[in-house]
């Protein structure tokens, strides 16, 4: 049964914390995440600050790129990993992320629809 909208497969992210005299110095961030969002379906990602949320989102966007593993949008077959300019483009047309001061990101007066809807 193919109702997978998002899939993230063996997804790592290691930050480069420090630069210093013997090298670099990699911290992981998320480590070997694996999730399957399915048309219709309202995935809430829970956890303790610190924990990866806002990470898993900004790559599933394409804002951010895993250091391994793979995240797939099936309905453009695209690997939004290796995604070149005119593909992301063509991608945030269908997904977009609602960043976190919902004050400055959303107005009361109207539903999340009609924020994200193509108008
Ligand atoms: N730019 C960055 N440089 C170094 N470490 C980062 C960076 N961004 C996030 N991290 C680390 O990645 C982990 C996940 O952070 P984050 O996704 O912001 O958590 P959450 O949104 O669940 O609170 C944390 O350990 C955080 O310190
Ligand atoms: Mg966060």
């Amino acid at each position: 049964m193919s109702d997978k909208l998002i899939e993230l497969i063996h997804v790592y992210k290691d930050f480069i914390v420090r630069k210093g005299v013997f090298g670099k110095e990699h911290r992981p961030g998320i480590w070997d995440v694996n999730m399957n969002i399915r048309k219709n379906e309202i995935v809430g990602m829970v956890g303790g600050s610190g924990g990866g949320k806002t990470v898993i989102a900004w790559m599933i966007v394409g804002l951010l790129k895993p250091t391994k593993g793979s995240i797939i949008y099936t309905p453009m077959g695209l690997d939004v990993t290796k995604a070149d300019k005119k593909q992301l483009k063509q991608y945030r047309a269908d997904v977009q992320l609602v960043f976190q001061d919902p004050y400055s990101s959303l107005d009361p007066a109207h539903t999340v629809k009609w924020h994200i809807e193509d108008r």
